[in-house]
């Protein structure tokens, strides 16, 4: 995808089509909206006062230009005018990308909003704009034999002022990477999983590293049995995949901390001894959505190149029955030293996530993210609305968050009272892998934490966010990437502000 800023006249653009936002409630259109309608010879404001199109977000109406080769003009809902954000950019610009690519347009100019008013300064709304168009419009088609053509291979952003230029250049830059970085994560998560094994993951973050400038390093089993990594080993001993601990190393601030982002990278999930039913077993293909999330991060970081020192770690392994597999009532000890008590071989993600968060503290973390699809009960509590979050650090939480605002992507907190680690004590053991039904997301997240000592640390738990039921907005049914961006977009923060 071909992707350029300009700075241009409705008349003088040639794109195939014309994207502009129209805000809700206005009764005469504004701005650069009025511009473009005039182009339309006002059939836009027409439909508008025929109360055929309000303007409510990702609210979308198609003007085909007459005598002009079917270009056409395609008018997308902003929602209410002092309301707009980055977010709501992000939507209205996937929205009409879709009606725009299906309508079998090539080229796609979209201007930014109107500055007038506050509203979202041109280099976000430029970084929105080419991040929607690009997250709207993935498709996950490799494995097809017949693949529907891609139309669409050129998106310009668009304004009419020449002193907005330098900001919506460096905003579409930003915006085309972190879709990138997201679209990147989609494709793995939603690979089957023969097709992304461990060993593929490697080889996916070797290339990653090579491309975007990290160290890539990888540790085999035999390093792992050399570390006393019982619990990832405990866990990979079920499966004939060989386990991969996969680091990638981003040094954008030399002799400065180092901050870690972990995520899970549990290539299939069949529950192992403790089998999951076998309906929507197949969907365990996405347990490495954490993984992949880290991934995404790296590359758009390698990319972006903050100030900043950051480690991408991902344990990476299948969770299979076996005779070889651990069982429940097993008890095995972590490279901490921990003696873990296994109830459930299910609840394996803390195990492979206990030792790499201690990896990470070995290897000099000063703060770490770990990023997991932990628990279904992380879904029972949210939905897919947000994913959760658990912290020992509440200016890292409140770190967090700020990244999120930025990125569109929700993390709700939860608590971490000392009652809670109570529910994960075992009578055998230092520790046992399940507290049971109840609380799951905080034993669970909780159960991590206990393997970073003192260093600030939080858990996202993405479980009921990584893989979508459905189509919505930038978001296609399948692999969501979460995570991805918004663990960059932590990066850039730390990067300017620490
Ligand atoms: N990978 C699953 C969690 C999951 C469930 C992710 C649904 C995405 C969708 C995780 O390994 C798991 O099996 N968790 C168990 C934990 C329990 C045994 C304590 C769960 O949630 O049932
Ligand atoms: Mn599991
Ligand atoms: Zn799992």
């Amino acid at each position: 995808m071909k992707v350029s800023v300009c700075c241009a006249a409705p008349r003088d653009l040639t794109a195939d089509a014309i994207l502009v936002g129209v805000s809700e409630g206005d009764a005469l259109l504004q701005g650069i909206a009025s511009r473009v309608d005039a182009l339309c010879g006002g059939l836009l404001q027409e439909i508008i006062s025929k109360g055929e199109f309000a303007g409510k977000l990702n609210e979308v109406a198609v003007v085909y230009l007459p005598a002009s080769g079917a270009r056409r003009v395609v008018a997308v809902g902003l929602g209410k005018g002092e309301k707009l954000d980055a977010e709501k950019l992000r939507q209205a610009a996937a929205s009409a990308a879709k009606i725009a690519a299906k309508g079998k347009a090539k080229t796609l100019a979209m201007y930014l909003p109107d500055q007038t008013g506050g509203g979202v300064a041109a280099e976000d709304a430029a970084a929105a704009l080419a991040e929607g168009v690009l997250l709207g419009i993935y498709s996950y088609d490799v494995l097809k034999s017949k693949r529907e053509q891609k139309q669409l291979s050129e998106i310009i952003v668009v304004t009419t002022e020449p002193s907005a230029m330098e900001s919506a250049q460096r905003g579409a830059n930003r915006g085309v990477i972190m879709a990138a970085a997201a679209n990147m994560a989609r494709d793995l998560v939603n690979a089957p999983a023969n097709h992304m094994t461990p060993t593929h993951m490697a080889a996916k973050a070797e290339q990653i590293a090579a491309e975007s400038g990290l160290q890539y390093e990888v540790l085999e089993r035999a390093d792992m049995e050399r570390l006393a990594m019982g619990a990832f080993l405990g866990v990979a001993r079920g499966s004939t995949e060989p386990p991969k601990l996969i680091v990638l190393r981003y040094e954008g601030n030399p002799g400065g901390e180092t901050f870690a982002f972990v995520g899970k990278g549990l290539t299939f999930d069949s529950g192992g001894i403790s089998i999951k039913p076998a309906e929507n077993m197949h969907l365990m293909k996405s347990d490495m959505a954490g993984g992949a999330a880290v991934l995404g991060a790296m590359q758009a970081i390698g990319q972006l190149k903050p100030k900043v020192n950051i480690l991408g770690i991902i344990p990476a392994t299948e969770n299979m029955p076996s005779g070889n597999a651990l069982k429940p009532g097993d008890v095995i000890t972590a490279m901490t030293g921990k003696t873990i008590e296994i109830i459930s071989t299910d609840a394996e993600g803390r195990l492979i996530l206990a030792d790499a968060v201690a990896y990470a503290v070995k290897l000099g973390a000063s703060k770490i993210v770990d990023i997991a699809t932990l628990t279904g009960a992380c879904g029972i509590a949210l939905g897919s609305v947000y994913s959760a979050m658990i912290t020992n650090c509440d200016k890292l939480a409140a770190d967090l968050q700020t990244a999120a605002a930025a990125t569109g992507e929700r993390y709700w907190p939860m608590p971490n009272h000392d009652e809670y680690r109570e529910m994960i004590k075992s009578p055998v053991a230092d520790i046992k892998n399940s507290g049971g039904r109840m609380g799951g997301v905080m034993t669970g997240g909780l159960f991590i934490g206990e393997f970073v000592g003192e260093t600030p640390w939080a858990h996202l738990d993405i479980a009921p966010t990584a893989f979508a039921e459905s189509d919505k907005h930038y978001q296609p049914k399948g692999a969501t990437g979460v995570a991805a961006r918004t663990l960059a977009a932590l990066a850039l923060l730390w990067g300017t502000v620490n």
